[in-house]
């Protein structure tokens, strides 16, 4: 059908298999705006849980998931001198944050969440909600940087402010945390990785990880990082595990470190005392803003970083996407292709 695409949308509380595809108009750019022919989407624990529960986060349905796409710029509307058609742009995941910090109008800005998501075959985004992508990537492989990525980067270099030689601690191998391990591998800072598979650990190593424990299998595993420094604990801490990992977190950082709060994956209570204890800095820490996407495509650049991709699926199976990320058996990233 001209004028026509498909998208992706949620309905209602269903989860993964009430997902349905549906046919929709094309979007228009207006003034201020582009309009992206999609080639690929990543997904995030994120448009997982937003699947899984969309009615508490109080958006119109239906509404389309994902914030992570990567595409080619189809046309501009009036007044985008920026944006050129026939540009192979990343999405980014607030279309409203330059450079700060984290404001309510960013939040408000978010892609598969406050606004439409990015699992259609065309969307019009903010001509500066996109960036131009880094060269030496596939469209498949740019689509993996705008959350997990920039998280990683934002917690490490911006939150942290790790340096070379520090030490930071990476929970289990999921998008967020292998991002970290490559940034911190090409930055000379030692990561020191928990998984829940010693085949994972073995992957972990050779993409640079210095110390590698099971968390099924050391339960202890705040006195395992200790034992990886000397007695000190990890500098700063990638924590994307939440309440189920936070207080073991804080017994692996050391005395005035750092834990850069990302995630939910578990869940738990917490015991604040250590964090006055051991004067830890807790910081959250929400994506990142368009200066710091800048600054982390010029590194993956410099060092030619390829995102881990684990799956890659069609977008006609992309209920299978979230399938997969649910028996979290990936390691990295999954993609949806177009
Ligand atoms: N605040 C933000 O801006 C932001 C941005 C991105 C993501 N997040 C959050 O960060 C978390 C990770 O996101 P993601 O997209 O990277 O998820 P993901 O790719 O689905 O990561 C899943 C992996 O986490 C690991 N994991 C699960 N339970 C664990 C535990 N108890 N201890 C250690 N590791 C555990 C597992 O690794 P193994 O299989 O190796 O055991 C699992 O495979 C999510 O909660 C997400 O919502 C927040």
């Amino acid at each position: 059908m001209a004028g026509s695409m498909r998208a992706w949308q949620i309905e209602g509380d269903g989860g993964i298999d009430a997902l349905s595809l549906v046919e929709r108009p094309r979007p228009e750019p207006g003034p201020g705006e582009v309009l992206v022919r999609m080639t690929a989407n990543s997904i995030n624990y994120r448009d997982l849980a937003t699947i899984r529960d969309p009615l508490s986060r109080g958006f119109p349905l239906p509404r389309i998931p994902n914030s992570d796409g990567a595409g080619i710029v189809e046309a501009v509307g009036s007044g985008v001198a920026t944006v050129t058609p026939g540009a192979a742009v990343t999405t980014t995941f607030f279309q409203d944050w330059e450079d700060g910090g984290c404001t309510p109008a960013a939040m408000a800005s978010a892609l598969g969440g406050a606004r439409e998501g990015v699992l259609a075959e065309y969307a019009v985004l903010d001509a500066g909600g996109v960036l131009p992508q880094v060269p030496h990537l596939s469209g498949e492989e740019a689509a993996c940087l705008p959350c997990a990525a920039l998280t990683a980067w934002n917690a490490i270099f911006e939150t942290a402010a790790l340096r070379p030689g520090d030490t930071v601690l990476l929970l289990g191998t999921g998008g967020v945390s292998i991002f970290a391990l490559q940034f911190a591998a090409a930055a000379g800072i030692r990561a020191i990785i928990t998984s829940s598979s010693d085949r994972k650990l073995e992957e972990a190593a050779a993409l640079g990880a210095a110390g590698t424990i099971n968390y099924r299998d050391v339960d202890d595993w705040p006195a395992a990082v200790r034992d990886l420094t000397e007695g000190r604990g990890a500098d700063g801490v990638v924590e994307v595990g939440g309440p189920g990992t936070l207080q073991k977190s804080l017994d692996a950082v050391r005395v005035g470190g750092t834990v850069a709060l990302i995630g939910i994956l578990t869940g738990g209570t917490i015991d604040p005392l250590p964090v006055m204890r051991k004067s830890v800095r807790l910081n959250g820490v929400y994506v990142g803003s368009r200066r710091m996407f800048r600054d982390m495509n010029r590194a993956i650049g410099k060092h030619a970083i390829r995102p881990r991709i684990s799956e890659v699926v069609p977008f006609e199976d992309a209920r299978e996407a979230y399938r997969l990320m649910a028996s979290q058996q990936h390691m990295g990233k999954i993609v949806i292709r177009f």
